[in-house]
Order: C-alpha cells, then structure tokens, then sequence
C-alpha cells in the first residue's frame, strides 16, 4: 500500500478492481450524447448561458498530423499535404464567426486551447488567421492573465514556432513525449529526440511561457522499465512544470491503426504495474507532487496550488485550473459544455464541412443533463479532483440528504472501505493513497449510466 514517501501499489487489489473504466472528463460520458439533441437545443443552452455571465473557455480542434503513432487513440487526420489544412481552417473560422454571434461579446475568455491531431501542423501565417478571426469575435484576454495553452509535437515543428505561437497570446506548452527510447519509438513510429525537445523548453522559458507540460506513455511495446527509467531521467532533467503520464489505452477494434502494434512485444501487467509504481516514486522523490489520474505537477504550479485550494476543475483536457466558465468547442469532433448541455460536433470532416457550407452549427449529437446528472457530475469531480467528500456542501448545493440519496451507493462502497481503498465517516468520505490508483473504480459507483459489460470494450483498462 501506499505512503508519502513509498509507493507499493497492491496487485491484488488492483486485479480485483481493475474493471474498464470512463476517465470522467465529463458526466456523463461521450456515449450517453444522443442525435435527439441538435443546434436547437444548443441555441437555448447558449441563451441560458448568456444571462448567467460566466466566462468562457474555448476550445479548438485541428485534427492534422504528417505521420502516424501506431498507437494513437485521438481523433485525426493523417496527410503529408499541409494544402488540406486550409479549407478546413476556412470552416473552422466561419463556425468562429457563427458561434461569436450567438454569445455575449462582453464574457471574457479565462481559458482557451488547441489540440488535435497535432495544432502545430498548420503554418503560423494560418495560425495567425484562426487567432485574429477569434479575437475578432471573442473578447480574449490581453493582459496574460488567460490560461491559453496549445498542444505541440516536438519531432514535427520549428523553435521559431514558439515566438510566434506566444505572439499570439499562447502562455502554456503541451508536448507531446511519449517517450524517448529508440527502440519503442520504431516500434510505435513516433520520434522526438531529447535535443529537439531541449531547444523547444529554452525557447519556451525565454518567451516567458507560464507553464511546460510533457505527456508520456508506459505501456507501449519494448517497454521495460529499465527503458522507461532513462526516459524519465531525460524529462526530469528537462524540467516540465506538469507531466501526464497515460496508460496506453490498447483498443485495436476501435483505434484500426493500433493494428500497426505488435502485441507480443507490449509489456506484462506485472511489467507495467511495476513501471508506474516506480515512476511514481522517482516522480515524488525529484519534488513533484502526484495530482491524479496520470497526472503530476511541481508544487508551486497552479494545478498543485488549485489542488490545495480545493478548487481544481476536470474537463474535456483533463485537470485545470479555470471553474466555471462555459466550455465553448469549434472544429470536427470537438465537445461543447454550455450551461447544462454538452454537444458534439460532426465527427467526419467532410459532415462538418457540409454543415457549415449548409449555414448550419455543424453539432450532431449531444446531452443535456437532468438534476441528477448535475448532482452526480459534481460528486464525480470533487472524488477526482480532491479525493474527498464533504457530504454537506453537496447536500447545501443540491437541497438532498446525502445518506439517504446514496444509500446504494455507500453500500457499494463498503467492500473498498474494507479494502482500505475509501474511508468512510458519517459525513464524508475521503479516498486513501491506495485508493487513488482505482479513483475511476470509485467514481463508477455514483455513475448512473455504467453497463459494465459494455464499458468493458469501450474503456481501456486502469493498469
Ligand atoms: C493529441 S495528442 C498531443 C499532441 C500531438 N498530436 C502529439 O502527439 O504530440 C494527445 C496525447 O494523447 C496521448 N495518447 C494518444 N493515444 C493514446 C493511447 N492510445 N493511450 C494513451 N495515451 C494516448 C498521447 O500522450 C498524446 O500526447
Ligand atoms: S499522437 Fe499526436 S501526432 Fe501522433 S497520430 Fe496521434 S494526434 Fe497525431
């Protein structure tokens, strides 16, 4: 089990709980999103939002990449033709245009990001082009003071990049990693060398980026963690504010290019088991301070310090900082969450870009959350952001009893209080060390909607 200066994760415990589970970037999840919900439920969603004032969060996808990591679970294109960028950006910037004129002008803009496939794919001359068509529409903050972030490959852009991309109000680095191993990079056909990486943080730093985070991913093929343990000195000694390191998600039936993975090569579970473990450990012994679910942060980063605050947030990028604003998405694929609705927009591009040479929004699916969604969902972030409950705020929040609303529920969790995974008191609860491992495993007990036999194929397991 675990303490705060060893990490000795329980096999068993692991085994026994390790069911498929959501990683809870929102509740309910993506496929509770249904095509009953539409631009005209999105339109009245946007009027509520509105009269509330919140600020806002926008969130862009550019779904290009030049090359393919056999293992990649996101949702992208793969073109060496940098010409197919443009129509794309064109609708990208006319759903921009459409959207602005549907909101306040007036609500500020707290966060705003960029991901993909990989953003850093289109020129900066297009870059330039997508920023001035947002600012023209949406009132972006001048002062900094924004939490503007932007996902970028290292192997597959210029330094120069990062002048231009802080020119343009970016504040925070997302690199993509994964890792730095020869071996396992041929075999997932992804490169990023420590020297491309170590020109992109100085150039990060002297532009005066807030915040570097880095992604890593154990669980590959020809991964050991003799292997993962020289990736780890390398990014230690490059000296990210933020780490994300996922467990590869191995889902070849849904991810076709997964195929590319030669399966007998991924490591054991005991392998792996003992890679995170470690990683961990060398992780908290060279001052970072473990956040949750994958992810890990130096103390005086503003995730650590909203941790402590007790008002860090989880959404569609994972954790953040930012609450309360209303999460605005533009581009294929991308998810909205605006007052008590999420939507989806158009998962094809060529559906997307009909919709909007149509005149329409191109959503195509979506949710609109009942009182005992919205209940639930704040339960299930307070769990993942903080690990702890105080049953009173809940019930102060949402006017219920706690007890007797999740009487089902904390029986459930009885076996994992045993198991020393939760502590359960009168009026909170609170998840141990141990328990923080299998945080998706408690959550799932107050998810509303789970069919564990389905979530079995469409959620990757925990180890
Ligand atoms: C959109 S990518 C980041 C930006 C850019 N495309 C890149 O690769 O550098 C998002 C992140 O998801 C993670 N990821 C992708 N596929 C995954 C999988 N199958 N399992 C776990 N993590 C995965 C990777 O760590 C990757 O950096
Ligand atoms: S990991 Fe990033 S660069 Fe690689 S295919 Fe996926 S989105 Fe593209």
């Amino acid at each position: 089990m675990t303490t705060a200066s060893s990490v000795v994760w329980d096999r068993q415990l692991i085994d026994r709980y390790d069911l498929s589970g959501p990683r809870y970037t929102s509740y309910p999840t993506a496929p509770q999103f249904h095509e009953q919900f539409g631009e005209t439920e999105l339109c009245e969603a946007i009027v509520r939002s509105n009269a509330s004032g919140r600020p806002l969060s926008l969130y862009f996808h550019i779904p290009f990449c030049s090359t393919v990591c056999y293992y990649c679970a996101c949702n992208k294109i793969i073109t060496a033709n940098r010409k197919r960028a443009m129509p794309y950006l064109e609708r990208l910037m006319i759903e921009v245009a459409r959207q602005g004129e549907l909101f306040d002008r007036s609500r500020p803009v707290h966060q705003l990001h960029w991901g993909g496939g990989t953003p850093t794919y289109i020129s900066d001359e297009e870059k330039r082009l997508l920023m001035a068509a947002t600012r023209e529409h949406f009132n972006l903050l001048d002062d900094d003071s924004g939490e503007y972030s932007i996902e970028i490959h290292p192997g597959d852009m210029a330094v120069s990049t990062i002048a231009c991309l802080r020119e343009l109000g970016f504040n925070r680095l997302s690199m993509g990693i994964q890792d730095f191993d020869p071996t396992v990079q041929q075999a997932v056909n992804r490169f990023n060398s420590v020297e491309e990486v170590r020109a992109l943080v100085n150039a990060g730093h002297a532009e005066g980026f807030h915040s570097i985070s880095m992604d890593l991913i154990y669980g590959l093929p020809h991964q050991s963690w003799a292997t993962f343990e020289r990736t780890l000195d390398s990014i230690i000694e490059l000296g990210p504010d933020r780490l994300s390191v996922f467990n590869y998600a191995h889902l070849p039936h849904l991810f076709k290019v997964q195929k590319q993975i030669d399966e007998s090569a991924l490591p054991s579970a005991a392998e792996k088991l003992l890679m995170m473990e470690r990683m961990t450990q060398v992780l908290l012994n060279a001052g970072y301070v473990y956040i949750g679910m994958d992810h890990f942060a130096r103390p005086d980063d503003e995730l650590a310090v909203a941790q402590r605050n007790g008002v860090l947030q989880r959404n569609f990028q994972g954790y953040s900082t930012h609450g309360g604003c209303d999460l605005v998405a533009f581009g294929v694929s991308a998810i909205s969450a605006i007052d008590n609705v999420f939507a989806q927009n158009h998962k094809q591009i060529e559906d997307y870009q009909t919709a909007i040479d149509n005149g329409q929004l191109p959503v195509a699916r979506g949710f609109e959350l009942s009182a005992d969604d919205l209940l639930r969902q704040e339960v299930i972030k307070q769990l993942i952001c903080h690990f702890e409950l105080q049953f009173a705020e809940i019930e102060q929040q949402f006017g219920i009893n706690f007890a007797d609303y999740f009487a089902e529920e904390l029986a459930q969790l009885q076996p994992m209080a045993a198991d020393g995974l939760v502590e359960l008191g009168e009026r909170s609860m609170r998840v141990t060390l141990g328990g923080r491992l299998l945080i998706r495993r408690i959550c799932m007990t107050f998810d509303a909607y789970i069919n564990k036999s389905r979530s079995e194929i469409r959620y990757s397991k925990i180890i």
